[in-house]
C-alpha cells in the first residue's frame, strides 16, 4: 500500500464524522455540477473520500462509480450507500490510473488532484477515458498562490499530519493544466474564493 494510503486509511473514520466546512460553497458546487448532469449519464469520481457527494449526485444519473485511493474510506463510502440504498452507486478502491478502461460520460474529482502523483498524467488520463463531449468536472484548493501553505504543509508533513504528495497549484496552472491535456474549460468558479478552491467544467472537443 503507498504512503498516501495508508495515512486516508488512517484518517478515514474521524474524515467521515467532520462536518463540511463551507456549506454554501459546497452546495454551490453541487448545484453547478447536478446543473451538467444527465439521466443517461454514466459517471465516475476519483477522490470520492467516504462518497458524501457520491450519494448526492448518483441518484441523478444513470450510473456512478465513486473511487478513492484509500480503501478505508471507500470501506465506509460503501457502508453509507448500502444504509441509503443507493442501487446504481458502485464503490471501489484505485487511483486514476485503475480505471482507465470504464465506459463513462461524465469524470468528477473534488479536492484530490493536488493530492495525486502526477495531476497533468491524471488529466490526460481522464482525457482519453471520456469520449468526444464528455465533461470533466473538478474542483481542486489552488493554493499556490498562498505562500504560507508551504510552510504549513511541510511541518504538518513531517509530523504525519498531511499527506504526500501535496501540489502547490495556481488557479492559471490547474486551468492551463487542463487545457494541455486537450479539453475545452467551459466554466470555472472559485468556492470558496478565499481558499482559493477552483471550480472547472472542462468538455472533451
Ligand atoms: C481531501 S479528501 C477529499 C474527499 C472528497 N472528494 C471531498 O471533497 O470531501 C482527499 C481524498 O482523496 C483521496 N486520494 C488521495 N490521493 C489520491 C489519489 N492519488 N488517487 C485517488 N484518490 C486519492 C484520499 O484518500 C481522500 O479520500
Amino acid at each position: 500500500m503507498s504512503a498516501d494510503a495508508t495515512f486516508w486509511d488512517r484518517i478515514a473514520p474521524k474524515y467521515a464524522k467532520q462536518p463540511i466546512s463551507n456549506i454554501p460553497a459546497y452546495e454551490t458546487t453541487l448545484e453547478r455540477v447536478r446543473s451538467y448532469l444527465k439521466a443517461t449519464d454514466r459517471v465516475i469520481e476519483f477522490g470520492a473520500g467516504t462518497g458524501s457527494t457520491a450519494l448526492r449526485l448518483a441518484p441523478h444519473v444513470s450510473r456512478y462509480l465513486a473511487t478513492d485511493l484509500s480503501p478505508g474510506m471507500a470501506a465506509i463510502g460503501e457502508e453509507k450507500r448500502r444504509a441509503e440504498g443507493i442501487s446504481n452507486l458502485r464503490i471501489a478502491s484505485g487511483v486514476v490510473a485503475d480505471f482507465t478502461a470504464e465506459d463513462v460520460t461524465v469524470a468528477l474529482g473534488f479536492n484530490v488532484f493536488h493530492l495525486v502523483d502526477d495531476p497533468k498524467a491524471d488529466f490526460e488520463r481522464i482525457y482519453e477515458m471520456l469520449p468526444s463531449a464528455g465533461l470533466f468536472i473538478s474542483k481542486t484548493p489552488a493554493i499556490g498562490s498562498k505562500w504560507y501553505f508551504r510552510p504549513l504543509v511541510r511541518v504538518m508533513q513531517a509530523f504525519g499530519k498531511a499527506p504526500r504528495p501535496v501540489h502547490f497549484l495556481s488557479v492559471e496552472a490547474l486551468d492551463a493544466e487542463i487545457r494541455a491535456a486537450g479539453f475545452e474549460i467551459v466554466e470555472t468558479g472559485l468556492y470558496p474564493p478565499e481558499t482559493p478552491s477552483r471550480f472547472i467544467v472542462a468538455r472533451k472537443p
